[in-house]
């Protein structure tokens, strides 16, 4: 047991698969309360929970949780706890807040007391009438739900969430976030000696993220983070964190994933991407139509993939040949094994099989299915 209380966050839906991250880290005792997976930790455990979860999107430290009935009892509770642990003299914080099923329900106004409560206790500590503001940056978030309030500080960044890793420099329309295709390829149970392809793979996003697993590199290796800027976590930490990850990367093991698409542009951009993330050897990128696919490359493969949505008039037919034309091609095979997410709901009747099972999730604000079909797996 650490001596710090830490949480994951992640999108609904991603719950149990961040859990069994956490779990695979060597953290045992994990809780899950809508949507946040606290754990027990120390402050070592900061760089290592960022770099290397894949799918969630931030890692909060759990400051204090607590009844809260009143703006009194809120300022109260907020006060006793030990800012000065961990904000500095000249940090920068800003408090972001929501409240769901709770009597203190007027987010602007928790927001504002919690921020003046830390800065009461701040002045206090250091013996100043005011913060000057110019260090490093704190975000603290006030969350209510039914009436118990939780304060944390967002150790990952504000601006931005874990599904930034920085290789994706340019994407197409309509990219998924990196912590889902991330999430979309464990939940595949994908292993790297089985051939993945993804067919309508835009910026390569799924593709680079199955790469990063196969080759074990943690996401987190090349970006920044804003608990880096604080005293606390010391450098020493996050250079401890990053050699422990990169001795586990695995260079040697032979990984083949295909992805391909209709548009040059995307197939550009995605192997730039791919470069940049330095999984280029594992992917082997082409254009294609998928309406002109005869048949799989090989049996036993993985397809995932995500399709468009359709937003514009006429698009729906188009996406409807396109979900049938997967139907015939792969979906008829039963070695292969299929993961398709998408929005629309016919999906099912235009691929023509029903789900082995079907998942729901958010990507952003929009509600998708994750259609799941389990082929058969190589004989050993
Ligand atoms: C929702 S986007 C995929 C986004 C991708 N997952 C990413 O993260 O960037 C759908 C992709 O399907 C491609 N597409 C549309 N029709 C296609 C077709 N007939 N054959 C192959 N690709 C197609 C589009 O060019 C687009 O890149």
């Amino acid at each position: 047991m650490g001596n710090i209380k830490l949480a994951a966050i992640s999108s609904f839906g991603l719950e149990a698969i961040v859990k069994r991250e956490l779990n695979d880290l060597g953290y045992e005792n994990v809780n899950t309360d809508n949507g946040w997976m606290y754990f027990d930790g120390d402050v070592e455990d900061i760089p290592k929970a960022n770099i290397n979860l894949r799918c969630a999107d931030r890692v909060m430290l759990v400051m204090g949780q607590f009844e809260a009935l009143s703006f009194e009892e809120l300022f109260d509770k907020t006060y006793e706890l030990p800012w000065e642990d961990w904000i500095s003299k000249d940090g920068i914080f800003t408090v972001k807040g929501k409240s769901v099923k709770s009597k203190l329900y007027s987010t602007p106004d928790c927001q504002a007391l919690v921020k003046k409560a830390i800065s009461k206790k701040l002045c206090e500590h250091y013996d100043v009438e005011w913060m000057p503001e110019t260090g490093p940056e704190y975000t603290v978030l006030i969350s209510i739900h039914k009436d118990i309030a939780t304060v944390s500080i967002d150790t990952t960044g504000a601006r931005e969430g874990l599904f930034k890793r920085g290789y994706r420099e340019n994407s197409t329309i309509a990219p998924l976030k990196e912590t889902m295709a991330a999430a979309l390829v464990m939940l595949s149970y994908w292993k790297k000696d089985r051939i993945l392809y993804d067919p309508m793979c835009g910026s390569g996003t799924i593709a680079i993220e199955a790469a990063l697993i196969g080759r074990n590199i943690a996401p987190g290796l090349n970006r920044k983070f804003a608990s880096m800027q604080w005293s606390k976590v010391k450098e020493e930490y996050w250079k401890e964190a990053k050699i422990e990850a990169r001795k586990k990367i695995d260079l040697d093991s032979e990984i083949k994933i295909y992805a391909s698409d209709v548009s040059e542009k995307a197939i550009k951009i995605a192997q730039e991407n791919a470069i940049e993330a330095g999984v280029d050897d594992c992917i082997e990128f082409f254009v294609k139509d998928v309406m002109t696919i005869q048949k799989p490359m090989c049996e036993y493969g993985i397809l995932i993939t995500n399709p468009p949505y359709g937003e514009r008039i006429g698009e729906s037919e188009d996406i409807a040949k396109l979900h049938k034309k997967l139907g015939d091609v792969f979906g008829k095979d039963a070695t292969w094994s299929k993961y398709i997410i998408t929005a629309i709901e016919t999906f099912e009747k235009e691929f023509g099989i029903k789900a082995d099972k079907k998942r729901k999730l958010f990507n952003g604000n929009v509600k998708v299915d994750y259609y799941q079909y389990f082929g058969k797996r190589p004989e050993k």
